[in-house]
């Protein structure tokens, strides 16, 4: 019998990065930092994210772009690679995202894009525990996603191919 469902989540909003607790507001001020640090010379759009692990190192990953512009990576996903190469089997509990926009106005949130949100879940998969997302511009809202997977409903995973 056919049934409609309906799928949703929580997620927290603050009016500004001072509402967060100190150990997320650091690691937001860190991401909004460390988008300094991106290779964006194609979209001038510099992305950075800062990870907290769980022995309360702090890895950070900015966009890296090339001239073929498909061979570009996202901060998130030059994050995971070095946390996963640095610090393997320590669980990731956070991740700040911001960015600077080239035309400076930068006081939204911005949520990772699909394939950094596949990559993201399957970290969150592969360590049993959840990683929270706290997305902030320079100023301004912040949001924050207790889960990973919330942000891909419905993903691809290993299971899919037991
Ligand atoms: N980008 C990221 O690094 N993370 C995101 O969440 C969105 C987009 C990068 C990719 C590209 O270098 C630039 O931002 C513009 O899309």
């Amino acid at each position: 019998m056919m049934k409609k469902l309906r799928h949703s989540f929580e997620y927290l909003s603050y009016d500004d990065i001072s509402e967060l607790d100190a150990d997320d507001a650091a690691l937001l001020q860190a991401a909004r930092k460390v988008t300094e640090r991106a290779y964006a010379p194609y979209s001038n759009f510099r992305v950075g994210a800062v990870m907290r692990l769980a022995n309360g190192q702090l890895v950070s990953g900015t966009n890296q772009e090339n001239a073929s512009f498909p061979a570009g990576i996202c901060a998130e996903r030059t994050a995971l690679s070095a946390a996963s190469s640095l610090f393997p089997g320590e669980p990731v509990q956070a991740i700040a995202i911001s960015y600077q926009h080239p035309e400076g106005n930068s006081h939204q949130p911005i949520s990772p894009c699909g394939i950094c949100r596949q990559s993201l879940a399957e970290y969150e998969l592969r360590q049993q525990q959840p990683i929270r997302l706290i997305l902030g511009g320079q100023s301004g809202k912040v949001l924050v996603i207790p889960a990973a997977t919330q942000l891909l409903p419905f993903s691809f995973s290993a299971k899919d191919m037991e």
